[in-house]
């Protein structure tokens, strides 16, 4: 079962559960910044405020403490996350079509 991740100062969504936390984020049109997606660049980096995350690999990248790499980890419990800008801000605009 997903579990709850919810935005500092934004919302709570359920991810899918084979999903990291980064295409999580992107599904839910937020423009997350990337490089690597693969725990190397550490490009991704966000603040952890509460709950677990699991790496399926130890990543490369340097990470401060209590921030994450979202690119290479599922939240392991409930997990509320502050992202780098607010989060207005990072709503991708859908195209239209
Ligand atoms: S995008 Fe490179 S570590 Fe996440």
């Amino acid at each position: 079962m997903a579990n709850i991740v919810k935005i500092q100062d934004g919302y709570s969504f359920l991810p899918r559960a084979e999903a990291t936390l980064l295409e999580a984020l992107e599904s839910e049109n937020i423009a997350m910044e990337y490089q690597c997606r693969q725990g190397y660049c550490g490009c991704c980096q966000i603040k952890l405020i509460d709950g677990d995350v699991e790496y399926q690999e130890e990543p490369l990248a340097f990470v401060q403490e209590g921030h994450i790499l979202p690119c290479c980890c599922k939240a392991n419990s409930d997990v509320t996350v502050a992202l780098p800008q607010p989060l207005t801000e990072l709503q991708q605009r859908k195209a239209s079509a």
